[in-house]
Parts: structure tokens; sequence; C-alpha cells
């Protein structure tokens, strides 16, 4: 490296918990791993809604909206995807200094992938919900149309098809979008969510 001098942390004056006291809610980052099109979006953003009327601060990461901006000059490969994830695992964890809820949906389709996350913001901090729905159903939604061209051969690496999904392990939430109602999913999440930042 050479320059490990030049790189020093600056310690403020307002802290994680000051910041939580003020919110009247601990922070933390809730996970949503799954297929795409299993309901990670869709649930995470109906939940930020109610979180937010209920005055709570919670903020969604979505894989759709970051590869816009923060990761727009990532790839699929399996590497653009750990990097991927290892950004987003940094920044909601400066989320999380601040106080923040934060819900990112991410396909994350690898242990290790979750496993770097899980070690970036810290196994306290950290919470996965596995949103489950069988790949013929999220084909069947194919809301972005991305399935058919997957298994038309025109886009490479997609999760379910041509690149592997691994199945958690031991989620701390699992929801399933075949056998739930968006409602009962979203009510299901919320309820988990405000158990774990109670102060
Ligand atoms: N219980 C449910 N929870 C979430 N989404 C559901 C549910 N049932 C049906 N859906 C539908 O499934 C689709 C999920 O899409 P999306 O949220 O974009 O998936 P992802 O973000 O995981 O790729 C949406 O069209 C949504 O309306
Ligand atoms: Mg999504």
């Amino acid at each position: 490296m050479g320059n490990e001098r030049s790189i020093q942390m600056f310690r403020g004056e307002v802290f994680r918990d000051d910041r939580e006291k003020l919110n009247g809610h601990r922070s933390a980052v809730f996970w949503f791993t799954g297929l795409s099109g299993s309901g990670k979006s869709t649930i995470a953003h109906a939940v930020e809604k109610e979180l937010f009327d209920c005055s709570l601060y919670a903020y969604v990461f979505d894989g759709d909206n970051v590869r816009h901006g923060l990761c727009g000059d990532l790839s699929f490969s399996s590497a653009a995807r750990m990097e991927n994830i290892r950004r987003i695992a940094e920044v909601s964890r400066l989320f999380v200094e601040n106080g923040t809820i934060c819900m990112c949906a991410f396909i994350a389709p690898v242990a290790k992938y979750r496993q770097i996350a899980r070690d970036i913001i810290g196994g306290k901090d950290y919470y996965e919900i596995f949103v489950t729905c069988p790949l013929e159903l999220c084909e069947k939604r194919d809301v972005k149309g991305f399935y058919k061209m997957a298994r038309e051969g025109k886009i490479k690496n997609y999760t379910g098809i041509s690149a592997p999904y691994e199945v958690p392990e031991n989620p701390d939430l699992v929801v399933d979008t075949e056998q739930e109602s968006l409602a009962e999913s979203v009510a299901k999440v919320k309820k988990f969510i405000l158990g774990k930042v109670e102060l």
C-alpha cells in the first residue's frame, strides 16, 4: 500500500446510540435475498412506506437502483457481483452508524457474498430475510422480461437459469411469496423488523 499513514479515522462527537435515541429506534440491516422476481423489491418498498408512516427512519437499497449509479461500472460476473455486495454492505454500514433501518434488496445468490455482507456489517446488525418463491413462478411473473431473455441466451449469468442461487441455510426470517399474499409478507417482515429495532 505505502500510504497507510495518510489514512486516518476522525472521531466525531455524535455517535450511533445518540442518533438511535433521537430516532427512537435501533438501526440494523435487513438483507432480502432471493431469486429475481421473488418479491424482494416489492416487499422492501412496501415495508419502507409503512415504517416511514410510523415515523421510523428506514431506507431501501435496491439492486436495480444502485446499478445505475454507485455500482454502474460493474458487470454480472461473479467478481463484479461480489464487489456490488461489498459496496452495498459498506454503504449500509455507514447508514447504520447514521441510525437508519436499512433494507437491502439484492439477489446475493451465493452464500459467500452474503457472508461478506455479514462480516462488513457485523453479525449483530445483520438479519437475513429469505424471500422464497419457486423458480417457475418467478419465471412466470418475469417482472422485467429477463428470464425470457436468459432462456434465449440473450443474457448470460442469469441467476436461476445460467448462474447458481444458493439457498440460505440459516435465514432469520423466511417469506414465501407463492403461499403468502403481498399483504401477509409485508406484515410479517414489518413485525420482524419492529421486534429487532426496539430500543
Ligand atoms: N407475496 C408477495 N410478495 C411480494 N411480491 C409478490 C407477492 N405475490 C406476488 N408478488 C408479485 O411478484 C413480483 C415480485 O417482483 P419484484 O419485487 O420486482 O421481485 P425482486 O425484487 O425479488 O426481483 C411483483 O410483481 C409482485 O407484485
Ligand atoms: Mg428487485
